[in-house]
């Protein structure tokens, strides 16, 4: 893996972003047997190493076109506390999902699910053009629901029935944050961290 760079390219104010690389799949397959993970996402069975492997190849083929998946370390660190996505990207009408999970359970409530997605916005609607970031949350997921919130994220509608769980069915919320949202945020812009200009 290369050195943690002295000016990451997309980074917010406590975490920097970068590509994953095959040295991090160990420590995904870690977060992905884990049920505070796990029960947060559309995935019902715990996810092991050789399936690490293959979904690794898959997104390295997709980085950059309709994906972009990035590790989320802590700035000044190498090491992956959480992953980050946004994809399927609609090109066309510069729409995108975003999906996030802090991997390292420790590490929830202290700021970095928020500032990870402050850097990937800043990265969607600031570099690549977006107009839309979109996402899904079940309803009962209050904490990434105040960390989307926090983000801008505006809600836009119930979800009934999303994901069927532990034998019921539970709902969600769809939220957005707009391009216009976005620029009237009162926070620094990631490029505008760690006192370098431009
Ligand atoms: C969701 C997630 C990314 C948020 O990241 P985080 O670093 O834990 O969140 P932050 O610390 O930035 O912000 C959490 C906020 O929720 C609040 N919060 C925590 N638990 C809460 C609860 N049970 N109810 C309401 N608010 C809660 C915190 O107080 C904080 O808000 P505040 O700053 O106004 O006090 C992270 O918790 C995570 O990965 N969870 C598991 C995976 C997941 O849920 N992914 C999202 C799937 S849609």
């Amino acid at each position: 893996m290369g050195e943690v760079p002295a000016k990451p390219l997309i980074r917010g104010q406590k975490v920097w972003l970068r590509p994953w690389e095959r040295a991090d799949l160990p420590a995904r397959a870690t977060w992905l047997r884990d049920a505070g993970v796990m029960r947060t996402l559309d995935e019902p069975a715990p996810i092991g190493a050789a399936q690490e492997e293959r979904w690794f190849e898959e997104q390295l083929a997709q980085q950059g076109k309709e994906w972009y998946r990035f590790a989320v370390c802590r700035l000044g660190e190498e090491g992956p506390i959480g992953a980050v996505m946004l994809g399927p990207i609609d090109w066309r009408n510069g729409s995108a999902e975003l999906g996030i999970y802090i991997g390292e359970t420790d590490e929830w409530g202290k700021g970095y699910g928020t500032d990870t997605l402050n850097a990937l916005v800043d990265f969607g609607l600031g570099e690549l053009r977006l107009e839309r970031i979109w996402l899904r949350v079940l309803d009962s997921n209050a904490r990434a629901i105040r960390s989307y919130e926090k983000a801008g994220f505006v809600a836009e509608g119930t979800l009934r029935h999303l994901l069927h769980q532990h034998g019921r069915w539970v709902d969600g919320i769809q939220m957005s944050l707009l391009r216009d949202e976005w620029t009237a945020l009162p926070r620094p812009k990631g490029w505008e961290l760690g006192g370098e200009p431009g």
